[in-house]
């Protein structure tokens, strides 16, 4: 029996260390120590055994399962860690591959020409304002000396949310001008971009839903010059210096007087051509003296304060700025055409 130990030890032990996996490893065990195993079979003729020899013999064969359980633990995280060794050199990553360039997004073509506006007034000292879009018609219209039976009121340019005519989506930026005045406290120098609604059709040069950024200062001895003067300022900045500028008289209800800003055309230099449709000048604001009936209705002495306002079209302007042909393309947000800027 002796002699049967130390076989079952010598082989299980040799076996163990060549088991290739560990499902190998594990069928071993079984074959030695598990229940039908062999060291098993050697024990149950212990009780054949005269009962001297029992107490040596049972030493011995407790000694025989430890080494061969210390012996199967030893093989086992041998089989581990080769496993490891292997994993890791199969999955060995080459870091001199190019990485993926993550698709980042950037500003619209239409948010950067407001940004840099907005850098433009910010830096003169002037607060920018954000106002609804869904506006009263008395802010719209009336506080703007525009009075009932004025064209622009007319249901065929305008969307009202109601019968009488009370609630609109705001045709123009400009009563941002009646909010400022209404809350802000004296002297006033305010911008207010956002999105203004027209009864338009879609096309190259028209959205029934378009940006504006409206624009108003008012002050003691504000005028006509501090107008031009800030209103030339923008345009070279915006434009290059040298721009050329003009402006023409206009009306708008809400400036006395009025009148239109003009830059001349970037292409022909003033010559005519398609981009300014031959005129040699191109149309990007209007503005005026902020009319004392506005400054009145709004609690502010016309004899003791003026103002200077202006309103502009922003994608016009934004079109200007990057050369963009079509309206349209602004707002389609076709990616091809937005990686461009
Ligand atoms: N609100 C005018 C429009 O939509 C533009 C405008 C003109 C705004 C003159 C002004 C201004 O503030 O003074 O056509």
């Amino acid at each position: 029996m002796k002699e049967q130990l130390a076989n079952i030890r010598q082989q299980a032990v040799a076996a163990f260390e060549s088991a290739e996996d560990p499902a190998a490893l594990e069928e071993l065990r079984v074959k030695y120590l598990g229940k039908k195993g062999e060291l098993t079979a050697v024990l149950k003729q212990m009780g054949k055994l005269p009962a001297e020899e029992r107490p040596v013999m049972g030493q011995l064969a407790n000694d025989v399962r430890a080494a061969l359980e210390q012996a199967i633990e030893t093989a086992s995280e041998k089989l581990q860690e080769a496993a490891l060794a292997h994993r890791l050199n199969a999955e060995a990553l080459d870091v001199t591959i190019p990485g993926k360039t993550p698709a980042v997004g950037h500003r619209h073509p239409m948010y950067i020409a407001l940004d840099e506006i907005k850098d433009i007034f910010v830096g003169m000292g002037f607060t920018v304002l954000d106002g609804p879009e869904v506006e009263l018609a008395e802010l719209n219209f009336d506080r703007l000396n525009a009075e009932e039976g004025h064209p622009s009121r007319d249901w065929s340019d305008t969307f009202y949310f109601d019968e009488d005519s009370r609630v609109m989506l705001r045709s123009q930026t400009s009563p941002m001008q009646v909010r400022a005045m209404d809350t802000m406290d004296l002297p006033i120098r305010i911008i207010a971009p956002g999105r203004v609604y027209r009864k338009d059709e879609v096309d190259a040069t028209h959205s029934p839903m378009f940006h504006q950024v409206e624009g108003m200062v008012i002050d003691k001895g504000v005028t006509m010059g501090d107008l031009k003067g800030t209103l030339n300022l923008l345009m070279e900045q915006l434009f290059g210096e040298g721009t050329v500028t003009r402006f023409r008289p206009h009306h708008f209800p809400f400036t006395e007087p009025s009148c239109e800003m003009d830059v001349q055309c970037h292409k022909c230099g003033g010559a005519g051509c398609p981009t300014c449709k031959g005129e040699g000048w191109i149309e990007v604001l209007g503005a005026g003296m902020v009319h004392p009936n506005v400054l009145r209705m709004a609690g502010i002495d016309p004899e003791v304060y003026s103002g200077w306002a202006f309103g502009m079209g922003l994608e016009r302007l934004a079109m200007r700025r990057f050369k963009i042909a079509d309206l349209r393309l602004i707002f389609e947000n076709d990616i091809r055409f937005l990686e461009q800027f």
